[in-house]
């Protein structure tokens, strides 16, 4: 088992990944980036140099590789007192200037956030006017976004955080439970458009009135997170809204004056200047 890997080796990996590939790890932050890497080569039982070999001659491992590498780890409705600011405070907010609205989950994972916000717009009645985008830098991990079916042992931990949420009916009203799993209403889904999208590249793709980018900056250093936070308010209608994850921040990032905090708790910000 290897215990360590160097930061010269770590250097060898993230450039040989950025010149074939496109990905830049190099702003990642350090600590997480290399426990990632350690438990790759683990999983993989491999060396750093057969890494380094496997990656410059089978491109088709970069995508198993980015999947591995990625901490994708998320939950429905994952801090039930975030939704409920969602549904009571955010919402409400924007549909008091527009009716049909755009949001983006940056960082969307296995799907459990966007399939959260679909329910929660179901209920309050206004699914078909609401626009969704979904992105990832991980191309496996979409795929399972859309298929919006999930382990049914996931579900008591969902299930719990959707009672906690107080949602008006019951999670199970939204899937059925086949061969182990369970397979979300895909109807659900019928406004949500998948896509990859990397952060660290930044296009600016679209407006929205509401970002969620929530547990995803954590693992970026301050300087990739001031540049994610610029594109963001750069995608954002004024007066729309930003969320990004309860151990996050924006307090002290360069755009931080063209924000007010709405919910410090859950961090939840508004723009207010272009
Ligand atoms: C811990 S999950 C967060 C999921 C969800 N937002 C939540 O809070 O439950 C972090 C996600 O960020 C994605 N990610 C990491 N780096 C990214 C990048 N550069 N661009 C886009 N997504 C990225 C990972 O692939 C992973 O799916």
């Amino acid at each position: 088992m290897i215990q360590d890997i160097d930061i010269a080796d770590l250097k060898k990996i993230t450039e040989l990944i950025q010149v074939k590939y496109g990905y830049d790890f190099r702003n990642y932050a350090m600590s997480s980036f290399k426990r990632r890497m350690l438990r790759i080569l683990e999983l993989k039982s491999l060396s750093v140099e057969s890494l380094l070999k496997k990656l410059q001659e089978q491109p088709t491992f970069i995508d198993e590789f980015l999947d591995e590498l990625t901490v994708n780890v998320t939950e429905m409705f994952r801090d039930p007192g975030f939704w409920r600011i969602i549904r009571d405070e955010i919402i409400p907010g924007i549909l008091l200037n527009h009716k049909q609205f755009k949001i983006w989950h940056a960082g969307c994972s296995s799907g459990e956030e966007v399939l959260s916000m679909t329910i929660v717009l179901k209920e309050m009645g206004i699914l078909q006017d609401v626009q969704l985008y979904a992105t990832d830098l991980d191309t496996t991990i979409l795929e399972k976004a859309k298929q919006a079916s999930y382990p049914i042992k996931n579900m008591e931990l969902n299930e719990k955080n959707y009672i906690r949420y107080e949602g008006k009916g019951s999670l199970k009203d939204y899937y059925k439970e086949e061969n182990g799993k369970a397979v979300f209403d895909k109807s659900l889904l019928q406004n949500v458009t998948f896509r990859k999208h990397d952060l660290v590249k930044g296009e600016v793709f679209n407006k929205f009135d509401l970002i969620l980018c929530r547990n995803v900056m954590i693992y970026f250093n301050q300087t990739l997170q001031n540049e994610v936070l610029k594109k963001f308010h750069e995608s954002m209608f004024k007066y729309g809204y930003l969320a990004i994850g309860s151990k996050e921040s924006l307090i002290w990032c360069e755009v931080a004056n063209k924000f007010l905090v709405v919910n410090n708790e859950e961090k939840v910000y508004k723009k207010i200047k272009d």
